[in-house]
């Protein structure tokens, strides 16, 4: 992740240090790093000023110490609280006093990182998607200790580089997490269960309601589908399957308000006669557009060789 990371940041055009304990863990990272710009742009991916410009501006740091200079430090070191409020430790009193220090933890809770960091009020949490290269989102975690500042000059770093923030709370998962776990659980059921095989779900994931999900989120889906349907089906679900898929409080009122999603002027969002009308215009044209680019480039199918396209 760490080495992505700075792809990412020596490309949106900032001055960026590489630093590993492991001396030749570090040399691997960086000569990976410069392949990889150089790769891309033989690939067409960006041009060959712009990875010379990057590669110009990535270099390897021998030590904690070497970051005296950074105004912002990204730990993506393993998945260890101990270890990690070690570097965060070091890192914190290494980087000048107003430097934006990171933790890009999948899972761990940013108040305990947090009291690790000489001036906690400059910490927070960062977290990338893998490939981090290429997948646009990062969720953005501030522990009970981060300044407000502080939140929006990250957000502004990872706009600057091309990036899609969300700040969300410290709760197990953050949001995407939990959200990808839940689908992972329910999608391993249905194998249990015998309701469809791996590659069945996979198909039925990415084609079916996944198909929509680069454009828009549950509750834009919800709105479009209409809250009365989502609370029949859910009915029906909970009737099969359990208490787990209760109807929630929140949709059954909005439902018995009459908020009913885009047919009728507003669900868990709101719209104008308008809006809708462009909303569904604008959706059709993103659909259009995305079945195009699936003809081009279907799924990778599993056993595939889909790497070097
Ligand atoms: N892999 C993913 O998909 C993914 C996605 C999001 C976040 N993360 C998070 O990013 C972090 C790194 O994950 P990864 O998959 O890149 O792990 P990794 O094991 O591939 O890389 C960790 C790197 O940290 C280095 N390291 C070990 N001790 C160190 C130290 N004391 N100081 C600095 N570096 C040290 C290792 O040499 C290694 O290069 C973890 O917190 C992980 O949860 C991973």
């Amino acid at each position: 992740m760490g080495a992505g990371i700075a792809q990412v940041a020596a490309l949106g055009g900032y001055e960026t240090r590489l630093h590993d304990p492991v001396p030749k863990a570090l040399e691997a990272a960086n000569d990976r790093l410069h392949r990889a710009l150089a790769k891309g742009a033989t690939k067409g991916l960006w041009s060959e000023e712009a990875a010379d410009l990057a590669g110009a501006r990535v270099g390897a740091a021998a030590s904690i110490g070497d970051l005296a200079e950074c105004g912002l430090v990204i730990e993506a070191a393993p998945e260890d609280l101990e270890l990690k409020r070690e570097i965060l430790a070091a890192c914190s009193g290494a980087a000048p006093p107003d430097a934006v220090i990171v933790s890009n933890t999948s899972s761990l809770p940013m108040d305990e990182l947090a009291e690790a960091v000489e001036r906690p009020e400059r910490f927070l949490g960062m977290h990338w998607f893998n490939p981090p290269e290429w997948t646009p989102g990062v969720e953005v975690i501030p522990a009970a200790t981060t300044g407000p500042e502080v939140v929006e000059r990250v957000v502004a770093f990872l706009r600057d580089i091309g990036k899609r923030p969300a700040v969300v709370g410290s709760r197990p998962g953050f949001v995407a997490n939990r959200i990808q776990m839940a689908l992972f659980l329910e999608a391993l059921q249905c194998v249990e269960e015998g309701v469809a095989s791996a590659q069945e779900v996979d198909e039925v994931v990415r084609s079916c309601f996944g198909f929509r999900l680069p454009f828009f989120g549950p509750f834009q889906i919800a709105d479009m589908a209409g809250l009365d349907v989502y609370s029949s089906v859910l009915g029906t679900l909970r009737d099969g399957l359990g208490e787990r898929f209760e109807t929630p409080n929140a949709l059954r009122e909005l439902v018995e308000q009459g908020r009913m999603g885009t047919k009728s002027g507003a669900g868990f969002l709101e719209y104008s006669d308008e809006e809708r009308e462009r909303l569904l215009l604008e959706r059709d044209r993103r659909y259009a557009a995305l079945n195009e680019l699936l003809e081009r480039l279907p799924p990778v199918e599993a056993g595939q060789d889909g790497g070097e396209t």
